[in-house]
């Protein structure tokens, strides 16, 4: 692609933004639907992120993906929330307006969109959801507002699982998440489950660390998803297959919150063949 005046500008805000996997997707899909466009890793150092969203909006930047640390603390300085991102607390994806920007989750739309192209469903389903973090908070929006039947929440402190549980219960008006400890995962009804692994336990480097480490738990679940993406194979995920389960890592969650950023971006529709593309060249990164 030829850069030159009419060029736009789409990016990623966070610190650090060094290893992110995001330019891949949108320069990818910007050549692929020969978009002039160029998405770029912007680090912004603590306490600078009102300056940053002011600035981009400034120089008609046209949409900004946010990570870590600034999910939460980009909401304030935003024209807009999206209904779903506002519930959860959490931004990671940008859309200018005017006078500013309007804030989305892609992250927790990606993995819905992820789950749908591997037919896994959450509508009607038990689901295991492992960890009361940030992240498996907003799976725990995610299954409530798609209509999970229920959902236990399995988490090393019971207290951190039972906020969680009451503040999604309280936005669903529904008692859809249930809090447990994960030492009483024994206590589990008798049957197989969808299984959400939400911590970042068997992150790279810690990879033969896990989070429930017996068996007999992956004896319940017909098909485990791990939101960790490296390694390639989580412990959790080799435990879920060696007990008769499929087993997937979060890179397809990863795609989907970007496609559907790109989406948003231009108003355009990513097909499939699109998205293989893209996640052929993630994968390389991994295998
Ligand atoms: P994130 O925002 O990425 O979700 P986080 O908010 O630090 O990360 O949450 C980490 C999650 O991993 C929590 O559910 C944490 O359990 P606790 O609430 O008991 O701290 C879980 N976690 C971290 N290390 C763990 C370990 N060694 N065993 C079990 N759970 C662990």
């Amino acid at each position: 692609m030829e850069i030159n005046g009419r060029t736009r500008t789409c990016g990623l805000i966070g610190n650090p933004v060094e290893h992110t996997l995001s330019p891949v997707i949108h320069n990818t899909l910007a050549e692929r639907f020969g978009h002039n466009l160029v998405y770029v890793p912007f680090p912004v150092e603590a306490g600078r992120i009102e300056e940053a969203v002011a600035g981009a909006s400034a120089l008609q930047i046209l949409g900004l993906n946010v990570t870590v640390p600034y999910k939460g603390e980009v909401i304030p300085c935003l024209r807009e929330v999206d209904s779903l991102a506002a519930s959860i607390g959490a931004v990671n994806t940008l859309v200018a307006v005017p006078g500013g920007y309007k804030g989305y989750n892609t992250d927790m739309e990606g993995l819905y969109r992820a789950m749908v192209t591997e037919d896994i469903r959450i509508a009607d389903e038990e689901i295991i959801l492992l960890g009361a973090g940030g992240a498996a908070r907003a799976v725990a929006y995610l299954c409530a507002v798609k209509g999970a039947q229920r959902v236990y929440l399995l988490n090393r402190t019971l207290d951190k699982a039972q906020k969680v549980a009451e503040e999604v219960n309280r936005s669903a008006d529904r008692q859809v998440i249930l809090p447990m400890a994960l030492a009483d995962f024994d206590s589990l009804p008798d049957r197989k489950f969808l299984a959400i692994q939400g911590t970042s336990v068997g992150l790279a480097p810690h990879v033969e660390d896990v989070v429930i480490d017996d068996e007999k738990f992956y004896a319940r679940i017909h098909t485990g998803f791990d939101l960790i993406y490296s390694p390639w194979e989580t412990r959790f995920m080799k435990l879920v297959k060696a007990n008769g389960g499929q087993a997937y890592n979060g890179l397809k969650m990863l795609l989907y919150q970007g496609i559907i950023a790109y989406e948003l971006w231009n108003g355009v529709e990513v097909s499939g063949a699109d998205a293989d593309v893209v996640y052929g060249k993630l994968k390389a990164h991994f295998i």
